[in-house]
């Protein structure tokens, strides 16, 4: 697997697009890691802020085989299960994931994912798999609402080269089980993984704040939560609704 190294850029998915773009016909998958980024972007147009190389931050060029867009669910519960493993094999306690598919641990983030993928007729041709993991960071900025690193739970100084080969192998696998037959798999090792599921706590949709149970995620990746209060289950899609962090949903734990 080709992988580039860079020491500075503005962004892993965006540096993976422009080599994409360059390189149209292409088929293999690549990997893009920086040591920094200036302009890093997370999910609902958010940014994503680390420090110099005491982090990783990459983006994983996957060339799915005929995998349709309606299936594209698939990668986000692949790419998910891969970090949970990763997390989970690191000693990382209460590995969790919020959907659609940033990792917790405990109430905390550990690790965000901004995938972005490239459609030709009704098939993902490419998918760029963006994850930046916190592992050395000490200190995070007092804007970021619930972000905690690898060393601030272990007490360990990682060896950032060593952990990338590890998530890289990790995630390899992972994607490799994406095909028809490891449907129900994929689904059950995300939903096993999922914060909130048969637990109550605060979610917002849409400004409506209220208790909630997180009941499913269905293929397509919508959400289905029950309000506690009414005992009426809604079904959501990607920004309808989001978990209210993380104060407020100490109170019930
Ligand atoms: C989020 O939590 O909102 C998603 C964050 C995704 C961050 C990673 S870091 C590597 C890659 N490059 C980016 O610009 N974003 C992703």
């Amino acid at each position: 697997m080709n992988i580039i190294h860079l020491p500075i850029i503005d962004s892993t998915n965006d540096e993976a697009q422009r080599r994409i773009s360059l390189n149209r016909e292409a088929t293999d998958d690549f990997v893009i890691r920086a040591d920094f980024q200036t302009d890093g972007r997370g999910q609902r147009g958010n940014t994503w802020q680390s420090e110099n190389a005491v982090n990783l931050m990459f983006s994983y060029v996957f060339h799915p085989k005929d995998l349709e867009v309606t299936d594209q669910f698939l990668l986000s519960q692949a790419a998910s299960a891969a970090v949970a493993e990763y997390l989970n094999a690191n000693n990382i306690p209460q590995v969790s994931v919020k959907w659609p598919n940033d990792i917790y641990s405990g109430m905390k983030k550990i690790c965000g994912m901004l995938i972005e993928n490239s459609v030709m007729g009704k098939y993902i041709r490419t998918s760029i798999i963006g994850i930046g993991i916190n592992v050395n960071q000490r200190i995070f900025p007092e804007n970021l609402p619930n972000p905690v690193s690898m060393a601030n739970i272990s007490h360990q100084v990682y060896n950032l080269d060593t952990e990338f080969e590890s998530i890289t192998a990790i995630l390899h696998k992972h994607l490799a089980q994406i095909s028809k037959d490891n449907r129900q798999m994929l689904k059950k090792e995300y939903t096993g993984h999922l914060l909130g599921l048969g637990k109550t706590l605060i979610y917002n949709a849409k400004g409506n704040i209220f208790k909630g149970v997180v009941k499913d995620v269905d293929d397509f990746g919508h959400i289905t939560v029950e309000n506690v209060s009414t005992g009426e289950s809604q079904k959501y899609d990607f920004k309808e609704i989001e978990l209210v962090i993380p104060e407020q949903n100490k109170l019930t734990e």
